[in-house]
């Protein structure tokens, strides 16, 4: 992900009633710093743990709502609850936490026992994101912030390295009272949401999902703000596996590159990426600005810069106005930090382009 401060940057030129599209939304950065700046936004994801992460940063609802919900839901059976099981979620969870997660999971996967409205779409999509976030994250010795045994906050670890690592250290999990652990990260995230914007964010390949005006609107977009999956990235799906067992997925590590741009075939990947240049250059006004941070895996040995140089050259879409070293980005926020393997920095190049005549 990048840091806010990037989109708000970028988008501090934009006047009322622009419109700002991100193909690759990921967390949702890009949509946040739009709503913040009161700019109308759509977001693509193909992964769809982002897409509800995306989808959470232009949903507005209270601490309280989301509490409230959540409680109801721990109160009330779900159509579907059933405990995964095996060693993994022995030791990932102690078993009234698994089950009270199983049970929130339930509802947010069928609410028909809630009785949820359509106004309260936004609090169900929050409730949602907010139980994503502290799935899984290191142990602490103060209140508990995550509900899992010792994990990874930004990845899961795969089940046998996951069991491995609590065996060797004889670390059982310790009971998180899932309500408790809700209501105080509600109101340490909820408590000053800026108001909602026209918004929308799409589960789908942005190869195809810009083609589809239900998705995009029919108002063309002024700017284009993301960040494209890293050349030689392709774990984005199977290190969110918990996340992705949470929203509705396998209870196993699932591989699948569905919809995911990212593979080791440079032709390939520059072919992927031209096409989503060309379909937001067909969605945008003649005047769209497109601003891209990008970077790649330092262990290819490849040069971002040339990699997203001949992407939009071959889109014959976009003219690149200005092309920059994004510096190094802090420790911890960078893609390429989840692997450990690579050692060193990736370095990130920050391009501008704007629509070619
Ligand atoms: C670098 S991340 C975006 C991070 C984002 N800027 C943020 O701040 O969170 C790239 C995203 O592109 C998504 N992605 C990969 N291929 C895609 C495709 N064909 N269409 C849409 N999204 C795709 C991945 O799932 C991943 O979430």
């Amino acid at each position: 992900m990048f840091p806010l401060s990037f989109p708000l940057r970028v988008l501090a030129s934009a006047t009322e009633g622009q419109k700002v599209l991100d193909p690759f939304s990921g967390r949702g950065t890009t949509l946040f710093a739009a709503r913040l700046l009161g700019l109308e936004c759509v977001g693509v994801d193909s992964s769809p743990v982002a897409a509800h992460l995306s989808r959470a940063k232009i949903s507005w609802s209270t601490p309280d709502a989301v509490t409230d919900l959540a409680e109801r839901a721990l109160k009330t059976p779900a159509p579907c609850e059933a405990a995964p099981k095996g060693e993994f979620w022995d030791w990932a969870y102690a078993p009234q936490t698994l089950e009270d997660i199983c049970r929130i999971r339930g509802h947010l996967l069928d609410s028909s026992n809630l009785g949820i409205s359509p106004e309260d779409e936004d609090t169900v999509h929050l409730l949602r994101a907010l139980l994503m976030g502290v799935l899984h994250g290191p142990r602490t010795k103060s209140l508990p912030s995550y509900f899992s045994n010792q994990m990874p906050r930004t990845y899961a670890t795969k089940p046998a390295a996951a069991v491995r690592f609590w065996q060797k250290r004889e670390m059982p999990p310790e009971e998180v009272r899932v309500i408790d652990l809700v209501r105080r990260r509600a109101l340490f995230t909820l408590a000053e949401l800026p108001p909602r914007v026209d918004s929308y964010v799409e589960n789908g390949d942005s190869r195809d999902a810009l083609e589809r005006k239900e998705n995009i609107g029919k108002k063309p977009f002024d700017w284009v703000v993301t960040s494209p999956p890293y050349f030689g990235m392709r774990s984005y799906v199977p290190d969110q596996w918990l996340r992705n067992w949470f929203i509705g997925g396998s209870p196993d590590v699932e591989y699948s590159e569905r919809g995911q741009i990212g593979g080791k075939r440079e032709v390939e990947f520059i072919e992927a990426l031209s096409s989503v240049w060309q379909k937001a250059a067909a969605a945008c006004h003649d005047s769209a600005k497109l601003v891209i941070r990008f970077g790649s895996l330092p262990s290819l040995k490849k040069d971002p810069a040339a990699l997203i140089k001949e992407s939009l050259r071959a889109s014959e879409a976009w003219t690149i106005s200005t092309i920059k070293s994004a510096g190094v980005a802090p420790s911890g926020r960078r893609q390429a930090d989840q692997f450990s393997t690579t050692g060193g920095y990736v370095g990130e190049v920050d391009v501008w382009a704007k629509r070619a005549k």
